[in-house]
């Protein structure tokens, strides 16, 4: 199955859940939530693809937006076997404002009552990577920027139009790390904070329509998805190594940086495994009546700090929280 590292997820695993099944929360889905249709960016594998199972298992008709469905991908084609009239897998690159184009067309044409517009949008796709400031390129950023922001962006521009006239959803899922900065972290922070800076604004603006705009802010699910996996790790450590200055390679030094590359691998097994509080976030910000702007599916520790990080002066933040920071 398609999350790595021993995790699989299953229907039976979502039934056993409850919480990610039927009641969301405390309430049933009602019929009305369950007529209703939700495009998902980014359902290759991790977080995506188990959402739209999940939605899918749920009743409501799930556009399942693929990277790799043109290329016959695992993910891609695992939804489409489900032969079900209410998974309709589609090709789309959020980077690529043609295939973006493309795939409003075939919702519109697709909905079956598309006066009444699309009830929700869920902005999942995404990559990672790591690097501190001085190992890591221009390219390095853009690269992650062009899926994580600017895709979020594109997407949520085209299908606007379709999400207003049905007073739906945008839910975006950002990071704990998209308002929570962390050393190595910038080039993923920068597109994260991005995102939710794009989404506050979104918000903001969208009260007038009654579309509400939500983010989600996962901690760290690595083990249980494949946002990061130890051979891309590998294989980005020596772009950073190669491409970095000779002056820096000498002053950070191969050990210093070989440590930070164990660190890194060591996050592949780490985190939680079990993505249902994820599931479970975005099915509530799709379906309450009074969605809140934020969610935080997260362990207590990452909570704690994410609210020390964000509510303390950050003199005090980084003391308690960041190796080296003095008072
Ligand atoms: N896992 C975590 O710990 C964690 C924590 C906080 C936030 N998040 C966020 O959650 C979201 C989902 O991540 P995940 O952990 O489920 O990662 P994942 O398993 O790698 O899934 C990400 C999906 O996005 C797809 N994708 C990448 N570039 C794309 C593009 N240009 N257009 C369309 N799809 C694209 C990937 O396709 P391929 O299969 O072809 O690569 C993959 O299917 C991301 O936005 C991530 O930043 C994850």
């Amino acid at each position: 199955m398609l999350l790595p590292h021993g995790y699989s997820f299953s229907l039976e695993h979502c039934a056993a859940h409850s919480h990610c099944f039927t009641p969301v929360g405390r309430r049933w889905l009602s019929s009305k939530d369950r007529r209703k249709a939700v495009l998902i960016t980014g359902c290759d594998k991790g977080f995506g693809h188990a959402l739209a199972k999940c939605l899918h298992a749920k009743g409501f008709t799930v556009f399942a937006g693929c990277l790799l469905m043109d290329e016959n991908g695992d993910g891609a084609r695992e939804l489409r076997n489900m032969k079900s009239e209410r998974m309709k897998v589609l090709q789309m690159d959020v980077c690529s404002d043609q295939e973006v184009a493309r795939a409003v067309d075939f919702v519109k044409r697709t909905l079956k009552e598309p006066e009444e517009g699309l009830w929700g949008l869920v902005n999942n796709a995404g990559i990672s990577t790591f690097g501190e400031v001085e190992f890591a390129s221009l390219d390095n950023y853009k690269k992650v920027a062009e899926v994580n922001l600017w895709g979020t962006v594109r997407v949520t521009k085209a299908f606007l139009p379709l999400i207003r006239r049905a007073k739906g959803r945008v839910v975006n899922i950002t990071s704990m790390l998209g308002r929570m900065a962390s050393p190595s972290r910038s080039c993923y922070c920068v597109s994260k904070f991005g995102v939710a800076a794009f989404s506050d604004c979104l918000r903001q603006e969208m009260y007038r329509w009654g579309v509400r705009v939500v983010l989600i802010e996962p901690s760290n699910f690595v083990a249980a998805t494949g946002i990061l996996t130890a051979a891309g790790i590998d294989r980005q450590a020596q772009a950073l190594w190669s491409g970095a200055a000779l002056a820096v390679r000498q002053d950070y030094g191969s050990e210093h940086f070989a440590r930070h590359v164990a660190t890194m691998k060591s996050f592949v097994s780490s985190g939680l495994k079990d993505v249902s509080l994820v599931l479970n976030a975005i099915t509530e910000a799709l379906t309450s009546p009074r969605p809140r702007n934020r969610y935080n599916p997260m362990e207590m520790y990452w909570w704690v700090r994410l609210q020390v990080m964000t509510h303390l002066p950050t003199a005090i933040a980084d003391w308690l929280y960041i190796p080296g920071a003095t008072l």
